[in-house]
């Protein structure tokens, strides 16, 4: 059984605190996982470990086999050139507008210009903002300012793509519309992602929801309802520095654990 990243064992105290008391769980190539937990149960810590920013005091963090932990910096750098990170805070420059901001990775890792316009024009039409390219990102309602964040950590075409919260404080429409572009990027560019979330509602999308293009590039989300289902999508929860659960939907929603019922149940204003 082959993942693309794998924790473990992994654990990490600050100072007496600890965080991660042993956690193990793998991903697999293409597919989400979608990390459920309270606030300060340790998922952002999760992906600063996955992206070698902080380094466990036990256990071994793979990606694509290779153990991360003890890397060299040079190495490390190599690993997490094929990773990117999309935060809560979009943290775009407001002097550069939207195609610029896209623009600033590949330029800087000094791509040929025309190379550059053809993948930020790719990246723009994928996430759907051809429309506000050459806008500043200050002129932008919060969620198109998230899209351009999630365009901006696509465009050097990662293989692993990580989620910290990026629906929090956002409306149902937009954070759905979040929710359909990391299920696009599943979907139909086989990208291997982590999606940290709170809100009940992103798990019943990203569980539930596939999409899907046409003979003529036209893209559409679908809900499975009653197909078969084949959605990518399987589910962590960190409770106590412990993984207290790791499956798909169906087994989350059947789940015994008294801490995943309540999430399950949860109402949904106290889960946005
Ligand atoms: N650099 C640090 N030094 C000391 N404590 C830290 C540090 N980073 C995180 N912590 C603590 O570790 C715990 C886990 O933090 P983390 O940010 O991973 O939680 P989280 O699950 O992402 O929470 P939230 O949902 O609020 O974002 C928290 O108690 C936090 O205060
Ligand atoms: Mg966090």
């Amino acid at each position: 059984m082959s993942y693309r990243i794998e924790f473990r064992d992994v654990k990490l105290a600050f100072g007496e605190k600890v965080v991660l008391d042993g956690i193990s769980f793998g991903v697999r190539p293409g597919q989400m996982t979608v990390i459920l937990g309270q606030s300060g149960s340790g998922k952002s810590t999760t992906l600063r470990l996955l992206l070698g920013l902080l380094k466990p005091d036990a256990g071994q963090i793979y990606i694509n086999g290779e153990e991360i932990s003890h890397m060299k910096e040079d190495d490390l750098n190599r690993v997490r050139q094929r990773m990117s990170i999309v935060f809560q805070e979009g943290a775009l420059f407001d002097s550069l507008t939207v195609y610029e901001n896209i623009a600033y990775r590949p330029r800087e890792l000094g791509w040929p210009e025309a190379k550059v316009d053809e993948r930020v024009q790719e990246v723009l039409d994928f996430a759907g903002l051809k429309d506000v390219a050459d806008l500043l990102p200050g002129s932008l309602s919060g969620g198109t300012q998230r899209l351009v964040a999630i365009a901006r950590a696509i465009v050097d075409d990662p293989e692993i793509l990580l989620f910290d919260e990026p629906t929090v404080g956002l409306d149902p429409p937009t954070a759905r519309m979040i929710c359909e572009t990391a299920v696009k990027l599943r979907d139909l560019e086989n990208t291997t992602s982590m999606f940290v979330t709170h809100r009940l509602a992103d798990v019943r999308f990203l569980a539930s929801h596939y999409a899907v293009r046409d003979e003529n590039n036209n893209v559409t989300i679908h809900d499975e309802s009653n197909d078969l289902c084949l959605i990518n999508t399987s589910f962590i929860m960190i409770n106590d520095g412990k993984v207290v659960f790791q499956g798909t939907d169906e087994m989350l929603w059947q789940a015994e654990d008294s801490f995943l019922r309540d999430f399950v149940r949860g109402d949904e204003d106290l889960n946005t």
